[in-house]
């Protein structure tokens, strides 16, 4: 700490003294320094594991890149991160350090803001550097105005601009679709560009995510190897291009998506990109995935350091098919098993047209048909069962075949003067968010139900459809570029009013499944819905790579029937179980549709769950056995931040004869105390050859212990739940 402060100290002094130009900010285990020299360019110098202030005096000579390359002069054919139509049609722009960088102690952050300007025309950017002093993740993004006699248009607007520099770099992001989101892709960056990006409007999660990890010494290794981090916060669409040409460096272009959004930025407003949170490890990817999720704890997800509870939704137990009896009979059900919160899905509302798939949405009444006493007597069978209750919402969208829709056609987003284009039921559309009258009416869907009912303890949000068409009737024919950009901001300004005034609700963030999964809109949700396939061996996958940058408390994950109802593959309990306990705990299927063995396990394990909660919630991930290294098992830890207490899940995912499964080989543990081994709810007839004994946090993680082929199985699936407790 004295070293951190001691660095912090030199540092100020480098920015206005000797060194001047000069900003570094530091984390507790790393370091950004720029070179922001008054009336020069900004550059990007370095960015890694700490800097000693000797390290610091000399950093200038080893060079660095353009820290924010704007378009047009010099060298107009490279990559920009900024392009501006300046007010009188002047395509390029310049940008150069206009003073000394204002230095902000915050809370548990240091903030610099290096201000650039235009030497010819009154444009203006700041450059916005957080460092948080309690987690190894910095912020980066931009904030751009101007006085110029009318309008600029941005033509591109960058958030950062994350130099890595050439070597054996590979880099993992995740691709996907509808029931198979997050699924990774590794390869090694070659010459061109590789571009990842989302144009859905609504939901950017679903398919290519707006995150990257970039291995720096080849192969990406879990828990070993420098490795970059880096993750747009941001709930609309956006472009991450990695752009590897003539320089040095690979670059990552990182921002909202420009294309088909040029940006008219009257004189006076502010342009505020979204920022691009960047980690630093040297213990691979597992590392970098730790110090997001530890920044996302504290800093980004609503309560991420509270504990959430074991959940039953009832989509997949009943569909849309609500009523009072069965809702209360899976509130008994949940009770018994010693569940804790019960949440009735899609399906409840709507009384001139009763929810359906094609009918209803945006109608947010009970449907008292199906609820004659309504959502108080609901909440009240909650309580008599002990559980709390949530609720379902969708209320950025609605049905054409809606009481809102009729009364209302003009709060639809659509292309002016076009028939709109439609989405599930063929009547489902898209409520224009860019108008403040749209946004006051999705506020006061929730603000109603919160109101009302004040038992609701947690909502849902849904968002089922694309934005089809691209034109918003409430924005003017000339700033039709803007309908993405401005259906976010309307949307946030409604998450800013639900949370100041409702600060305590649990809001989970749903997008047809995944869709949602994005730390842009984590501040506002304290967990997502990862995806709407809940067959266990596709989660493992999604799973594993959702978790690469979110961690496991904001990981709705839950126990589903079997067949499954997506894949159709029968998987016994014990291993849909053991698949869901890595995440959030939940359930989603018809508790009555379990035999009574399934019962009991299912009690025993969310008993279990229970009691190593805080680990799995709180704890930090070492992902040990990846499912994509067809090894046959799958296998990851969260370790305890104390590191007095840990679990490891094992998942075999294949079964062959004579097949040779690796070692359960640990990682995170003190190598210096030893730990009991003890299985949780075990169904296999032989506990396992190290059951109760103890063994060295050295040995678990360089040695690692055996889990046989089959154990726990029924002939295949196998799976099984380790705790680890030190004993000395
Ligand atoms: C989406 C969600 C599901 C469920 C349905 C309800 O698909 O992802 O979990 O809530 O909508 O219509």
């Amino acid at each position: 700490m004295s070293r951190i402060l001691l660095t912090f100290c030199l540092l100020i002094g480098c920015a206005v003294g000797a060194r001047a130009g000069v900003v570094a900010l530091h984390t507790p285990h790393t370091s950004l320094v720029l070179s922001a020299p008054k009336g020069g360019a900004l550059q990007w110098l370095y960015y890694g594991s700490q800097l000693t202030a000797i390290d610091l005096s000399g950093i200038t000579a080893l060079g660095g890149t353009v820290a924010y390359p704007v378009f047009g002069l010099g060298t107009s054919s490279a990559e920009a991160a900024l392009a501006v139509t300046h007010s009188d049609g002047n395509y390029t722009t310049d940008l150069l350090v206009a003073d000394a960088a204002q230095m902000v102690q915050e809370a548990h952050s240091t903030l610099a803001r290096i201000p650039l300007r235009d030497p010819v025309y009154d444009l203006c950017v700041d450059y916005c550097v957080r460092a948080y002093t309690d987690c190894d993740v910095v912020e980066v993004w931009t904030e751009i105005w101007h006085n110029e006699s009318s309008a600029v248009t941005l033509r591109r607007y960058c958030s950062a601009v994350l130099p890595v520099r050439r070597g054996a770099v590979w880099v993992s992001h995740l691709h996907g679709s509808w029931a198979a989101e997050a699924q990774m892709t590794q390869q090694p960056l070659q010459d061109g560009v590789l571009e990842i990006r989302n144009k859905d409007g609504v939901r950017n999660g679903m398919q290519d995510r707006a995150e990257v990890m970039f291995s720096l010494d080849g192969t990406p290794e879990e828990n070993s190897g420098r490795t970059i981090a880096a993750a747009l916060c941001y709930s609309g669409n956006y472009q991450l291009r990695i752009v590897t040409n003539w320089s040095d460096y690979h670059r990552l272009f990182a921002g909202i998506m420009a294309e088909d959004a040029p940006y008219t930025l009257p004189s006076g407003e502010r342009f505020v990109t979204p920022k691009l949170a960047v980690a630093y490890s040297d213990e691979g990817c597992s590392g970098a995935s730790r110090a997001l999720h530890t920044w996302g704890r504290q800093h980004q997800l609503a309560h991420g350091t509270a504990l959430r509870d074991v959940l039953l939704n009832s989509w997949e137990g009943v569909y849309m098919d609500i009523n009072e009896q069965a809702m209360e009979t899976m509130m008994r059900d949940l009770a018994d098993l010693g569940g804790e919160l019960f949440v009735m899905d899609d399906g409840w509302f709507g009384r001139k047209y009763p929810r359906t798939n094609s009918q209803g949405l945006g109608d947010w009444q009970v449907d008292t048909h199906k609820l004659p006493h309504g959502i108080a007597g609901l909440t009240q069978t909650a309580a008599r069962y002990g559980v709390k209750f949530g609720l379902w919402i969708e209320p950025e969208m609605a049905c054409l075949r809606s009481a809102l829709c009729e009364a209302h056609p003009e709060w639809v987003l659509r292309a002016p003067r076009r028939e709109v284009t439609t989405g599930r039921g063929s009547t489902q559309v898209v409520l224009d968010m860019a108008n403040p009258e749209v946004q006051d009416y999705v506020f006061s869907i929730v603000d109603t139900l919160l109101t009302t009912y004040p038992d609701i303890a947690y909502i849902k949000w849904d968002a089922n459809m694309e934005m089809q068409d691209y034109g918003s009737g409430y924005l003017a024919d000339t700033l039709q570029g803007h309908t993405a950009i401005a259906y976010h901001k309307g949307l946030e300004r409604v998450w800013q009013r639900v949370r100041s005034k409702y600060p305590d609700v649990v809001l989970q963030a749903c997008g047809s499944g995944g869709g949602r999964i994005n730390l842009g809109v984590l501040p506002y949700f304290d967990e997502c819905w990862v995806s709407d396939n809940t067959d266990a061996l596709q989660r493992i996958y999604t799973q594993w790579g959702t978790s690469y940058f979110y961690p496991a408390v904001a990981m709705a994950s839950h126990i589903s029937a079997s067949p499954n109802h997506q894949t159709g593959r029968v998987i016994p309990m014990k291993y849909r179980i053991d698949v869901a306990m890595s995440g959030r705990l939940g359930i989603e299927m018809q508790p009555r549709q379990m035999t009574a063995a399934e019962r009991a396990l299912c009690a025993e394990a969310i008993a279990d769950y229970k009691r190593i909660r805080p680990t799995v919630q709180q704890g930090n991930l070492y992902r040990l056995i990846s499912p994509y290294a067809h090894q046959g098992v799958a296998s990851l830890m969260y370790v305890g931040g104390d590191k007095a207490e840990a679990v490891a899940f094992w998942w075999q995912l294949d079964t062959f004869c004579g097949q040779h499964l690796p070692r359960l080989r640990m990682a995170g543990l003190n190598p210096d105390r030893h730990y009991r081994v003890t299985e949780l709810h075990r169904r296999a007839a032989q506990p396992l050859a190290v059951e109760g004994k103890c063994y060295s946090g050295r040995m678990l993680m360089e040695s690692g212990i055996e889990v046989p082929a089959g154990h726990n199985g029924e002939q295949a699936w196998a799976s099984t739940v380790l705790l680890l407790t030190a004993v000395d």
